[in-house]
């Protein structure tokens, strides 16, 4: 053991103890010792197959690195302050036990490549986990939806009544935003699947270390194109938060309606109590936290993003140690927007929907006013007429307190629409709004279908 840092052969001062404290990222990446040490098994690989490890040192190495691993997630390894991150410590761990042949494992390898390889398989594994989480939340939805596929509620436009559509279609709407997000990240893992190690600190080795075949043994597709690409880019990272970021704001919008939806004041669905919570000093409140808290999340993924944004700008290629501030955002953003969708997923499959609240909304002759104008376009009135003749009504009904509900048959003939009583009708509303991707039943029956099979694959 030492507590001088493992580069420490040019030097004659050990480093100050303030410098070692900033530069220490130990705490955020000692969640990379598993990919570490496959990182490093692959690694002894290739020396061996290279002929620079005997078959023995080769076992050695591996058996080494995994015995490290295992004391840092028991808990049991004794870290030291040269210790600056997950990768010096495993290298330290591993010497510490094999003396002369633990000196052998980093020839060939920089930290440059093993900490962009090790980020990789790290997003990758979160990443897996995010699209269980949202996934669920958009089946949950289509679940919903296929329960709710005839009950009408009040669409909107600008936070106001507009015309009547279905809970179903509604809900499908959040589920193609979300199959959306789950092939961004499918194409993201495509573009993440592509090994840095054996890139050295940016321009390989000597020593005919082979990067495919390492690349084959960590389950990549294949190894990079360019060693200083491979050791200085990091829109791996920056494009998983991206798609974690425009995520997490489906799931903020989702968690916006819900809310909506549970405003007392609407009444068209209501929280279930395990994802409410109380207030600690007024005994009747019961409040919805864990929507809020789902809407309020995407802020944070975002910063992570702008923090990835501005610190790679302007950044030369070839390593660089602010890189090292690429990881924080990166482990947030994915784990935060698993948090919010684990959520999300249970609160809409326990959601009490209110559908004779949302029916008795949809009473609102208001919505049925573009059926009538598009009536009056069926009888060759040119639209921009029968917008101006509805409007007009309207505006004579409302300055006598009335409203379509009390137009009587003259009035309906006056208008051009003889049977225009019969359009006050949210179930024939949207039983007549017949186009693909509309409310009408048909049309929701095979959204859900192209969903699922989405879902599925
Ligand atoms: N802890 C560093 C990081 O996370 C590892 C690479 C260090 N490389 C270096 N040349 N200082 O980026």
């Amino acid at each position: 053991m030492t507590d001088r840092p493992l580069w420490s052969g040019r030097f004659s001062t050990p480093p100050a103890p303030q410098a070692q404290a900033l530069g220490r990222s130990l705490a955020v990446d000692v969640v990379l010792v598993a990919e570490d040490a496959r990182a490093g098994a692959a690694h002894v690989e290739a020396l061996r197959e290279a002929g620079l490890l005997t078959d023995d040192e080769a076992r050695q190495l591996a058996d080494a690195l995994v015995r490290v691993r295992d004391a840092i997630v028991a808990g049991t390894f004794s870290f030291d302050p040269a210790d600056e991150d997950i990768h010096s410590a495993v290298e330290r761990g591993v010497t510490d036990l094999l003396g002369d042949v633990g000196a052998k494992l980093h020839a060939g390898r920089s930290r440059n490549d093993l900490v962009a390889t090790d980020v990789r398989l790290h997003l990758l594994g979160l990443a897996a986990a995010a699209v269980e989480d949202v996934r669920a939340v958009a089946r949950a939805l289509l679940m919903r939806a296929r329960e709710h596929i005839d009950d009408p509620m009040p669409g909107s436009t600008h936070v106001r009544a507009a015309q009547p559509i279905t809970v179903g279609h509604h809900l499908c709407a959040h589920a193609w935003a979300l199959a959306r997000d789950l092939e961004r990240f499918s194409e993201w893992r495509g573009r993440a699947n592509v090994s840095p190690l054996g890139a050295g600190a940016l321009a390989t080795s000597t020593l005919g270390l082979d990067p495919a075949a390492a690349a084959a043994r960590l389950g990549f597709h294949r190894a990079f194109d360019n060693s200083l690409d491979a050791v200085s880019d990091r829109d791996v990272v920056q494009e998983a938060v991206a798609v974690a970021s425009i995520c997490a704001t489906h799931l903020s919008r989702l968690a916006a309606d819900l809310l909506r939806w549970i405003d007392p004041a609407l009444g068209w669905a209501e929280l279930d109590e395990a994802y409410s919570t109380g207030s600690s000093m007024m005994p009747q409140k019961r409040n919805p936290d864990t929507a809020e808290l789902a809407r309020a999340k995407a802020a944070r993924i975002a910063g992570d993003f702008v923090t990835l944004a501005s610190m790679l700008q302007g950044l030369p290629l070839g390593y660089q140690r602010d890189l090292q501030e690429d990881k924080e955002p990166a482990f947030d953003a994915l784990r935060t927007v698993s948090s919010v969708a684990g959520a999300l997923a249970g609160a809409v499959t326990t959601l009490r929907i209110d559908t004779v609240a949302m029916r008795a909304a949809c009473a609102d002759p208001a919505l049925y006013a573009t059926d009538v104008a598009e009536a009056l376009v069926k009888t060759g009135v040119p639209f921009r007429a029968a917008h101006r003749r509805t409007g007009e009504l309207l505006k004579t009904l409302a300055e006598d307190g009335r409203t379509l509900a009390d137009l009587d048959d003259a009035g309906w003939v006056d208008l051009g629409v003889p049977d225009g009583a019969a359009l006050l009708d949210p179930d024939r509303s949207i039983a007549a709004r017949t186009a693909p991707g509309g409310p009408s039943h048909a049309s929701v029956q095979a959204q859900l279908a192209a969903l699922d099979a989405l879902l599925a694959s």
